[in-house]
């Protein structure tokens, strides 16, 4: 009986713990950064190094910010202290924590304002905005939410309380459990769009354009990009996976999970691809579009089926709610920073990390109206958040997870931990020791 109760109880708790890191993982960098960052680099090669990154790279890193922070069994940076200090390393490895919680709050900052977006396509969906409009005036809707500071500001900040409001009561709990039913929705909605995008005459050219991969266009700078986004479509390199790993328990395998977690997240973001390039090609929309792709696209769709409306408005819900549970999952190790430093307490702290990235939020807002002409380095301030995080917080602190679980923790208790035999285990090694860190470097290197 009580053999039973407890095969039961474990099955549950991995179910749970893996969903909670797919509703962290799947979110705005699926389905609507991956689709435009292919856009803009031409395509399938893109698609093939982002692919290598995920799993020869991403995968592992995940792997390993999860056993780092079943071992430390506290937030990010006091995990690092802990491990540091067990394994005798350096007090410096603490930077890998401290660099994850300011790539987490720079991140909220403009992932509030997309957050935001959809939110306002929300509401057109509702008022039937989108229903008979061609390209042009789909693109139109586009421009004009764009163009207008005070309405970016105002769906930007509701996206922004809902983040604070959840992660202020902490009522994560009763989220994990919708996601487990909105997740999967939303997987269904995108293979319906998918086979939408079949309908268009743009499906072949969108696949040939996905997986038919022109190698000579590749530079340094794609690849890099590649791999910021695996970090960053799998909540690397912030501590986020750290904390998730310090709920584990010890009988959960964490290749297994991270497989799934990944598997999911990929399949995702393809499915998003699918659904968007048909319509890109059948309407001959602009590949290079950037961050509003989405947003110029699905719409056109939602505008011209059969209760498109309808469908556009659950798309746009799921969206929002995939937005929120990746957000909470951004502002939670924020929060927690601020409030074992401050007098705040919990409620005071979400507040102060809220408003502060909320603000931050507001500039990055500006540069598509207002601030566009303002650059730093070249950048707008959106795009420099942007390039700060996924090109130079999330794969340095990711390194620094990876160099640290190969290079200072016992290779047989890890070895014992992952549960692989020896032979695997030393293909694992040379993964985690040579190639992955060897990868992260090279590319970010010769991008400098
Ligand atoms: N992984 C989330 C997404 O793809 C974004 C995110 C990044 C969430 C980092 C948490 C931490 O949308």
């Amino acid at each position: 009986m009580s053999a039973v109760k407890q095969a039961h109880a474990q099955w549950s708790s991995r179910m749970g713990f893996v969903l909670a890191a797919t509703g962290s993982a799947v979110g705005l960098g699926n389905i609507w950064k991956f689709p435009y960052m292919v856009g803009e680099s031409g395509g399938a090669a893109f698609v093939f190094i982002y692919l290598a990154c995920i799993f020869l790279i991403g995968l592992p890193i995940l792997v390993s910010e999860w056993l780092l922070g079943r071992r430390g069994q506290k937030n990010p940076i006091n995990t690092m202290q802990e491990v540091a200090s067990i394994s005798g390393s350096s007090r410096l490895w603490v930077l890998v924590g401290l660099g994850g919680v300011l790539g987490a709050f720079l991140i909220l900052s403009f992932y509030s304002v997309i957050g935001g977006w959809s939110l306002a396509y929300i509401k057109d969906a509702l008022t039937g905005s989108f229903s008979g409009q061609d390209a042009e005036g789909i693109g139109a809707i586009f421009s004009g939410l764009l163009a207008s500071p005070a309405t970016l500001i105002f769906w930007h900040s509701l996206f922004m309380l809902i983040t604070v409001g959840i992660v202020a009561r902490g009522v994560t709990r009763g989220l994990e459990k919708a996601a487990t039913l909105l997740m999967p929705a939303l997987g269904i909605l995108l293979v319906l769009l998918v086979f939408y995008g079949m309908t268009t005459g743009g499906f072949g050219q969108a696949l040939e354009f996905m997986f038919r991969a022109q190698w000579s266009q590749v530079n340094g700078g794609i690849v890099l990009a590649a791999l910021g986004h695996a970090f960053f479509t799998l909540s690397l390199g912030m501590g986020i996976m750290m904390a998730y790993g310090s709920y584990l328990g010890e009988e959960v395998n964490l290749l297994k999970s991270a497989r799934t977690v990944v598997i999911m997240d990929t399949v995702i973001a393809l499915a998003a691809g699918l659904a968007i390039f048909p319509i890109v090609f059948a309407e001959g929309l602009d590949l290079g579009e950037g961050p509003g792709l989405i947003f110029v696209t699905l719409p056109v769709a939602f505008g011209n089926i059969a209760v498109g409306w309808l469908v556009g408005l659950a798309f746009f819900l799921l969206l929002t709610f995939a937005a929120v549970t990746s957000a909470i999952s951004l502002l939670e190790p924020v929060v927690e920073f601020v409030e074992e430093r401050s007098p705040l307490g919990r409620a005071g702290s979400t507040l102060v990390a809220g408003v502060a990235a909320w603000a931050l939020g507001v500039l990055a807002l500006l540069s598509f109206n207002v601030l566009s002409e303002f650059l730093i380095l070249g950048l707008n301030v959106f795009d420099l958040l942007d390039t700060l995080t996924s090109k130079f917080f999330l794969p340095l602190t990711g390194l620094g997870v990876i160099l640290f679980l190969a290079w200072r923790l016992d290779k047989e208790d890890v070895r014992k931990e992952l549960g692989l035999d020896v032979y695997d285990f030393s293909l694992w090694n040379l993964i985690v020791r040579y190639l992955a860190p060897l990868g992260v470097i090279v590319v970010f290197f010769a991008n400098l």
